[in-house]
């Protein structure tokens, strides 16, 4: 093919390349996340990005825009995977109707044009990207039987989520997550209202965990708010529900066809719309807190008493309902400075029923993600990007003798945990020091005959042009000394 017609590859809509030194802030924030977790006693799960379809429409909810209308699936069977080439031809045939359409999107089209049919499709053959990893967690939890080990079980994760949003600043269709999640087995016996101060005590560390990180990293403007969404009975959120739904069906020419259709799928959404026009409408809508149990009231109460002892400043924020199905109680989120409309910077809550709907025993959760991009983004916005990976030392050698030992020295110098750049062919010294400059090297070790023949180091400082003879104990002390 002639070279004109090589067509350039791009990222794909929504999903973007994350590069050096932006990379080095990632690592900083990912290692600092381990370090503060692991002292409240986390330890890390690692999980599949690919899951069971029906999973995440089960745990997160099917009418929630993170498992249905966002969710990447596809139909991943023997059956209807026919491998690239052969549907090569059905692309072809499609391609004008999909061009618009995402690689995946796509390639869930192409397998359903060339399969015909889907009589003999099993659930397990839909597969999807994860939106989410609290799920994931749940089904982990389950599958190896964690309800057995010591309680509660304490894990963390980070990694990318996927989900098919529209794009803007801090909203992306990858994105990376930094989660934690308590889960606890409830005992047979165990009298769900004795517990209140245990759970309490436990949604306050973990909030208390992620103010600490985000406290560490140095961000700026954070605020966090909180709320209790009650429980999933008549005398507590069903009972608030019906109320809502009444309110709303009274106010619903005032409300915009989003809202009107969430009167009927999901009326606690309502209340999360940042349409600036219903906003006079919601605020006068019944409150959730004038409706909760006695025992999500106490729990509620205990919540904010943790944290105040804690020293954890929050505010409250009745509508603040969460958009996925599985919270109970506690539900929390946290903005930070810089990120424009996107400024939920973390989300989370209590989910009690999860594990169960996934097929587990009686188990309580609680737990956290933090939006990494977003995170990134509020850092940077303060000023505190990445700085570009320098090397230590830059090995400017001359001459067959000289390569040997430039290897040998690297290789010292990098057991030794120093950046070492060594070119990989002789260069004149004039060029060399060029490039060790612009490689942002504070020492050029110069090899040449005179060092090879005196066993003498050749050392220049870039910073300031001096330069001075030395053995390799000397220079391997100096190095240790300045840097
Ligand atoms: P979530 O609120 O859907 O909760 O997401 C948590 C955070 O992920 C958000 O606050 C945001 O920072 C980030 N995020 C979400 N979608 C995007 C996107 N398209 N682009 C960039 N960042 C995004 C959950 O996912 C729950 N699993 C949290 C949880 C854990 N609840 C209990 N445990």
């Amino acid at each position: 093919m002639p070279t004109s017609e090589v067509r350039k590859f791009r990222t794909i809509r929504g999903l973007r390349d994350i590069l050096p030194p932006e990379t080095e802030l990632w690592n900083l924030v990912e290692r600092t996340a381990h370090e503060v977790f692991t002292t409240f006693g986390f330890s890390e799960i690692r999980l599949p990005i690919m899951e069971a379809a029906n999973m995440f429409e089960k745990g997160v909810g099917e009418d929630t825009d993170v498992a249905g209308k966002d969710l990447y699936f596809w139909v991943d069977s023997p059956r209807t995977n026919k491998g690239i080439r052969r549907v090569r031809a059905v692309v072809k045939r499609t391609e004008e109707k999909v061009s618009n359409r995402n690689s995946l999107a796509r390639e869930t089209l192409i397998q359903q044009a060339d399969s015909g049919s889907f009589d003999t499709l099993a659930e397990t053959d839909l597969v999807a990207l994860r939106p989410e990893a609290t799920a994931s967690v749940c089904r982990a939890y389950i599958e190896h039987e964690m309800h057995a080990l010591a309680q509660p079980v304490k894990m963390y994760y980070s990694g990318p989520m996927f989900r098919r949003e529209r794009p803007q600043k801090g909203r992306y269709r990858q994105f990376y997550q930094i989660g934690a999640e308590v889960l606890e087995a409830i005992l047979p016996n165990q009298d769900p209202a004795k517990n209140i101060g245990k759970d309490a005590a436990v949604d306050g560390e973990v909030i208390e965990m992620v103010m600490a990180l985000f406290g560490r990293l140095g961000m700026e403007g954070v605020k966090l708010e909180i709320n209790s969404i009650g429980h999933n009975a008549p005398d507590c959120r069903g009972g608030y529900v019906e109320k809502l739904k009444a309110e709303l069906e009274k106010v619903k020419s005032q409300l915009d066809v989003d809202s009107q259709r969430r009167i009927e799928t999901n009326p606690l959404r309502v209340l999360d719309s940042k349409v600036k026009e219903e906003q006079d409408v919601i605020e006068m809508l019944p409150r959730i807190g004038d409706y909760l149990c006695d025992d999500c009231a106490k729990q509620y109460a205990e919540v904010k008493r943790q944290l105040e002892m804690r020293g954890v400043a929050y505010a409250e924020n009745w509508r603040l309902v969460r958009g996925l199905d599985y919270y109970m109680r506690t539900t929390f989120e946290i903005t930070a400075r810089g990120l424009g409309s996107q400024n939920a910077v973390c989300g989370g809550g209590r989910y009690d029923g999860l594990v169960q709907s996934l097929g587990g025993r009686p188990t309580k959760g609680i737990g956290f993600a933090i939006g990494e991009d977003r995170l990134i983004l509020s850092l940077q916005e303060a000023g505190k990007g990445g700085t570009a990976q320098g090397r230590d030392v830059f090995v400017a050698w001359m001459g067959e003798k000289a390569q040997a030992t430039a290897i040998a020295a690297a290789q010292k110098l990098r057991a030794a945990g120093f950046r070492v750049e060594l070119p990989p062919v002789e260069q004149k010294f004039g060029k060399a020091l060029g490039q060790a400059d612009k490689l942002g090297a504070r020492y050029a070790l110069i090899l040449g005959d005179d060092e090879i023949a005196t066993g003498q180091w050749t050392v220049k400082t870039l910073a300031d042009g001096s330069q001075a003879t030395m053995s390799e104990t000397q220079f391997l002390e100096m190095l240790r000394k300045s840097l």
